[in-house]
């Protein structure tokens, strides 16, 4: 079984509590709320306020993945509009583990997230200091990409850190391209959060979808 993590970018901002209810409904266990700056990856998404809106209605578990070049700056209000976890790039202008640090002590759980060109070893020193590690399998950005194949030895070699290291609790969260062709291969190779965007909000069954996911 995985833990499911709807990507929000591909639902419909018109109706997102609908959209949300439904995949929680499907049996989703994470809401993957994806932050864009415009400087980090060239496009903007949504920031704080959007989520606060959502988290006053919804009480979820929301998976907050910033693609922003500044991440510290910015984790209280994350925190405070109802984040449960906060991930930032390994790539980003941010001090690691005084970003981790800051992460927990406003009571949110951590994640470390690399870019396809970033090896896995670079996650290695961090992983007893995360409750989670997100592996690009596209260039962060944009939704509706194709999936890089070369997620997977990533994955293989992180949940074989893990393991050595004890931390077979890990989340190891794969986002990018997951979908009915790459999902299976991605659980097998030592994903066990999918984040699942267009997969799940552009499928004529986003229920099922899920339910499919999930039983991965
Ligand atoms: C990309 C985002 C992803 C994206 C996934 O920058 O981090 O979460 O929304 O979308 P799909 O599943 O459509 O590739
Ligand atoms: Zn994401």
């Amino acid at each position: 079984m995985s833990i499911v993590s709807p990507s929000l970018l591909s639902a419909s901002f018109a109706h997102l509590e609908q959209d949300c209810r439904m995949v929680l409904e499907a049996g989703a266990e994470f809401l993957h709320f994806d932050v864009m700056d415009g400087h980090f990856v060239p496009n903007i998404s949504f920031g704080a306020p959007v989520l606060k809106s959502l988290a006053k209605e919804l009480d979820a578990f929301y998976d907050v993945h910033l693609m922003i070049t500044d991440p510290l700056s910015y984790i209280e209000s994350f925190a405070k509009a109802g984040a449960s976890l906060i991930s930032f790039h390994l790539e980003a202008d941010s001090p690691v583990q005084e970003t981790i640090d800051a992460i927990h002590a406003v009571g949110c759980k951590a994640g470390l997230v690399i870019k396809p060109a970033t090896p896995a070893e670079a996650l290695f020193p961090y992983l007893d200091k995360v409750e989670l590690v997100l592996v690009m399998s596209v260039e962060p950005g944009f939704g509706g990409q194709s999936f890089m194949p070369s997620a997977l030895p990533k994955l293989q070699a992180i949940k074989a850190e893990a393991e050595r290291i004890g931390r077979s609790d890990l989340w190891i969260e794969v986002d990018g391209g997951v979908g009915r062709d790459t999902a299976e291969q991605c659980a097998q190779a030592g994903a066990n959060v999918l984040v699942a965007g267009s997969a799940v909000f552009s499928a004529a069954d986003p229920v099922a979808e899920t339910r499919w996911l999930k039983s991965l």
